[in-house]
């Protein structure tokens, strides 16, 4: 005789546009959600009533980026399930539940280990993180059983499976369907709180505060720097000015030694990059820094460098120790140089570098990094020299952009006809702005720069050589008369 046991399974609850996403009759879900927004919960759950739903034998997968991801979301079901209900098994990560239906979590990252079996429903998260492959083998697990699956995650630019394939589904393309969660759903749910979204909105880069919390695809395909920020910083070849101060970063197993100088006005001024045993790259570093300030790279085996640099008073090296974290913010305040423009690099490898640099966003925090098979060491030396910069002269950079600022408004307030026949005419025109605090900060920025007012051209903002025109007040270059 068969003994039937009934369970009374109550679905938890979820908010209402989080389970109009998951929860309907098309075969293929596409969500694009910010981060938190309850997807991985959601779709959890989701699969878990697609199993319940199965017959003895049958299986059910989740998919995702990577094993420990995997395991998180298996742990996340497990803690939910009464042990008498279900078998888990923690080497392989499945639950068997009792009608002998089992739930696989699986990473993606190899795509091979994906093919063979009869898969009666999937779930893919973090599709935007995943290889086209691993979907694709997903995909003919799901053939023979004409199985359901959802596909979510955050947007990652342009250029990847999820976002093209998400595009099908809002056009309508048949069997699928289209759902976008944002930050606001959440946190109109209750589920995600506003003040932590606000905290990120102003940590983060805009770019990656719209991709992870407003689920707006960047047209820079996940780069933090923004390429048209990148392009607006570049200038010809390296500014031949005094070094304020340097960057490096250490060549590990197979990159390189990169050295980067900015000049007082976060100009690139000096660049050097070579591949050498450490005691000649000591002495490189040492010999091209001098005693300016620096920024060293003290992982791993650049501790010992930093120290034998320090060694003999080299007291202007300083170490930095790359962790996810300090990486984090070191790329996150190069990000905001750039995009308001307070940092200046010439054409060439720092540009490619900075061009191809990614981010990723997990549960930790956004890694910034090379893509796969690139180098970041001119990212990290920038960033270096950049984050020295800030140090060695706080408010620089604003200082800088008073400059610019100001240079703009005396060019405008440059009456026509030229100056001198305007002083005759008595009409000429006070060079600083009459704001008191402005004028202040004015001077201590030309002071900081060590610029005095006959040095800045009136007419194009630049700085003047010995050749110069004047009236006694105000001076142009002889070219921008
Ligand atoms: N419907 C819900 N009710 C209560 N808490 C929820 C709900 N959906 C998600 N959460 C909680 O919100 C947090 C983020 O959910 P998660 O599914 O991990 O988000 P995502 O995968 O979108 O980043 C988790 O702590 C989760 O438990
Ligand atoms: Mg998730």
């Amino acid at each position: 005789m068969r003994t039937v046991e009934t369970i009374d399974y109550e679905r938890p609850w979820l908010y209402q546009r989080q389970r109009e996403a998951i929860f309907h009759a098309e075969r293929y879900g596409l969500i694009e959600a910010s981060t938190k927004s309850g997807k991985t919960w959601g779709c959890i759950v989701w699969l878990l009533e697609q199993a319940m739903g199965g017959r003895r034998g049958t299986a059910y997968w989740w998919i995702a980026p990577s094993y420990q991801q995997a395991e998180i979301a298996f742990r996340r079901l497990k803690g939910k399930l009464p042990r008498r209900l279900c078998q888990p098994n923690e080497a392989r990560l499945t639950i068997a539940l009792g009608n002998g239906a089992v739930v696989w979590f699986k990473s993606g990252e190899r795509p091979d280990g994906l093919y063979g079996e009869d898969v009666h429903a999937a779930v893919i998260d973090e599709a935007s993180r995943l290889r086209e492959e691993a979907w694709h083998a997903v995909r003919t697990t799901l053939t023979a059983t004409q199985g359901p699956v959802r596909i979510i995650g955050n947007v990652k630019g342009r250029r990847n499976w999820f976002y093209a394939l998400a595009r099908r589904a809002e056009a309508g393309e048949p069997g699928m369907r289209y759902a976008k969660l944002i930050a606001a759903d959440a946190i109109a749910a209750g589920v995600l709180d506003a003040a932590e979204v606000e905290d990120a909105r102003r940590a983060l880069p805009e770019a990656v505060f719209r991709e992870l919390y407003l689920a707006e695809p960047s047209d820079d395909g996940g780069n933090p720097f923004g390429l048209a920020a990148i392009a607006e910083c570049v200038t010809d070849g390296v500014s031949g000015t005094p070094p304020a101060c340097w960057g490096w970063d250490l060549a590990k197993s197979q990159d390189w030694t990169v050295g980067v100088a900015l000049d007082l006005e976060g100009r690139v001024c000096r660049f050097e990059r070579w591949q050498a045993p450490w005691q000649e790259t000591i002495e490189g570093v040492r010999a091209a820094t001098g005693d300016a300030p620096a920024l060293v790279d003290a992982t791993g085996v650049g501790d010992p460098v930093v120290e034998a640099l320090q060694r003999g008073g080299g007291g202007n090296f300083e170490g930095f120790k790359f962790t996810a974290q300090s990486k984090q913010q070191l790329m996150e305040g190069l990000a905001v140089a750039i995009q308001r423009q307070e940092v200046r690099f010439p054409e060439g490898m720092i540009r490619v570098e900075l061009e191809q640099f990614e981010y990723e966003y997990s549960r930790t925090g956004v890694r910034y990094a090379a893509p796969e098979g690139a180098h970041d060491d001119c990212v990290c030396a920038l960033a270096l020299a950049w984050r020295k910069a800030a140090e060695v002269q706080p408010g620089a950079g604003v200082l800088g952009w008073m400059m610019q600022q100001l240079a703009g408004q005396q060019k405008q307030q440059v009456p026509d006809p030229l100056p001198w026949r305007t002083a005759r005419l008595g009409r000429r025109d006070d060079p600083v702005p009459a704001s008191g605090v402005e004028t202040d900060i004015y001077a201590e920025a030309r002071r900081k720069l060590g610029l005095n007012p006959e040095h800045v051209c009136v007419r194009c903002g630049g700085r003047i050589g010995a050749s110069r025109v004047t009236d006694g007040v105000q001076s142009w270059h002889p070219e921008c008369r």
